[in-house]
């Protein structure tokens, strides 16, 4: 009986599923005189039902998006749209029931009009693609978004996207002045056409509950010829915790060009091989040339003992690689590599911290993390131009009142439900002892760090009361425009996840 039944369980859904796909595969043909020249599917063996996909299609045009959608809602199946995969709970990849995947990586050029200070860049490229695209155009012109390479452009930008120049030039979402989308009728809009509603939803409400993004029309910003980065570490014995204490209280005012973040993180002990321990790294970049830095950094923040010989002078698109992690003269190309350097299993969480932390708390975080094996938490200061910007000119609404926004990591390498529980268990126990001291009412999280704990949709019916759970966190007074205007697009909720933005009660 043992080997009989997951045989059975096994083999049910291979049978039905196949059904399934050959009805789909003929849905899409109807849809093309050319299909196999232009429509690329792969086929996946379904060795295990869910939650893998019964097809990815991989498509290179936007028709076939549009069959791919169309097909999908006449089978009764799920989509998922997929760009860079890097969403933190899967969500772009997995789904509990019967789901169509369609992945973007063929969509992925970017057009540059350096004299409109402009691009054009499809949701299939990647942060570093972009990146680097535009250095080949310009050393005086950049992008403000992430500092990971391998992020896609199209989750970064429809949830948000920061990185070293938000404080300068806000989020990724906040440069976006144009798009292309399919909404779940198959239409191809553009921001004339989807109307200002919509085109607000998509730039940073997460664009997979409103359609599939194609491409963006971003604005370029200016970064000066030479650039200057430094990483200063500090461990306890070094006055860490009070510096830390003390970047708290500056680092959202700095003038805009300088952007500080702090990461802890635990460390092999350079007194004991045997031993961690945890220090601070001051991770920064600032646009413009040292002897600029060096009276900025004495006058506002001597106490980090900051040193010429700790500092570099680079070009804008030399500190994208440093921040990433790569070494000042590895080729740019590096940028052009879709797979992440980091692989391991991680579970992440945010927080937006509005009053400066305590010695004693940062105390705590500290004992907090000798507990685990591999942890970081980065503080992203923010302050500059974040503080310009309404809360309700886009659906992330952390804004002015932020002094920094906290990212928590846990990485593990080993598999199996046992290692995950344990170390699942001490990010909610750190996130937990972090209540105190970061934003409350609500407990404000950033999209694009997703994280399934806030709360999930219910099973089939989403309902808006129990999604606000989770949703007045990432998006505050936001959620319910975002609610109202899924409704208007997608009443029926067709495009749904764990983590969707439900149509608004009234206008279903
Ligand atoms: P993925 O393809 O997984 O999509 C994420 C979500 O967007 C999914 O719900 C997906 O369905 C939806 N989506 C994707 N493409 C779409 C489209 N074309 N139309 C509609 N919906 C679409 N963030 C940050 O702000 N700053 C940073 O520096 C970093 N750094 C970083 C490093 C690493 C290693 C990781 C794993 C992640 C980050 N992030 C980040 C978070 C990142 O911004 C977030 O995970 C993005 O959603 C990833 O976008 P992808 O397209 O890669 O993900």
């Amino acid at each position: 009986n043992t080997l009989v039944l997951p045989f059975v369980l096994l083999f049910f859904p291979l049978v039905a599923s196949t059904t399934t796909q050959e009805s789909f595969i003929q849905c899409v043909k109807t849809r093309f005189s050319d299909y196999t020249k232009t429509f690329e599917i792969i086929l996946q063996l379904l060795l295990l039902s869910a939650p893998l996909p019964l097809l990815i299609v991989t498509p290179f045009h936007e028709s076939e998006i549009q069959a791919a959608i169309l097909c999908t809602k006449k089978h009764g199946l799920q989509i998922r749209v997929r760009s860079g995969g890097h969403d933190y709970e899967g969500l772009s990849y997995r789904c509990k029931t019967p789901f169509i995947l369609v992945d973007l990586v063929n969509l992925r050029s970017v057009d540059i009009n350096l004299e409109e200070e402009v691009a054009w860049v499809q949701s299939g490229a990647t942060l570093g693609e972009l990146y680097y695209s535009i250095a080949m155009e310009s050393k005086v012109h950049g992008f403000a978004a992430g500092i990971c390479p391998s992020v896609g452009i199209g989750g970064h930008l429809s949830g948000g996207g920061f990185g070293t120049m938000l404080r300068k030039h806000g989020l990724a979402a906040d440069n976006v002045i144009d798009a292309y989308l399919i909404d779940v009728s198959g239409r191809i809009l553009n921001r004339e056409l989807m109307g200002e509603d919509l085109f607000w939803a998509i730039r940073g409400g997460g664009g997979a509950s409103f359609g599939i993004i194609l491409s963006w029309k971003i604005k370029l910003v200016r970064v000066p010829p030479t650039v200057t980065v430094f990483t200063v570490s500090r461990s306890l014995e070094q006055g860490a915790i009070e510096l830390v204490h003390r970047w708290q209280y500056i680092a959202h005012e700095l003038s805009e060009d300088l952007f500080i973040r702090v990461i802890i993180q635990d460390v092999d002990d350079p007194n004991n091989g045997a031993a961690r321990t945890v220090q601070a790294a001051f991770n920064s970049l600032f646009l413009g040339k040292l002897d600029c830095l060096m009276p900025l950094m004495n006058q506002s923040f001597p106490e980090l003992g900051l040193k010429v010989d700790n500092c570099t002078e680079m070009t804008w698109i030399e500190s994208v690689l440093y921040f990433a992690g790569y070494k000042k003269d590895d080729p740019l190309e590096v940028l052009l590599d879709r797979n992440t350097l980091y692989k391991s299993y991680f579970k992440a969480k945010s927080d937006f911290a509005q009053e400066p932390i305590p010695e004693v708390g940062l105390r705590g975080i500290w004992e907090r993390f000798l507990e685990e094996e591999i942890v970081f938490m980065i503080m992203d200061p923010y302050g500059g131009k974040m503080n310009e910007i309404p809360e309700s000119e886009l659906p992330f609404p952390h804004r002015r009142g932020n002094l920094y926004n906290v990212q928590y990591l846990v990485k593990w390498v080993q598999n199996g439900v046992k290692a995950s529980k344990k170390h699942l268990h001490w990010m909610r126990m750190l996130y937990n002892y972090m209540t105190p001291y970061v934003s409350a009412s609500p407990r404000a999280a950033y999209l694009n760090y997703r994280d399934l704990d806030l709360g999930i949709n219910g099973k089939g019916e989403e309902s808006y009361s129990g999604a606000s759970v989770w949703g007045v966190k990432y998006f505050k007074d936001n959620f319910k425009r975002l609610a109202i205007v899924k409704g208007r697009v997608d009443p029926e909720n067709f495009l749904r996840s764990e983590q969707s933005i439900p149509p608004y009660p009234a206008l279903k």
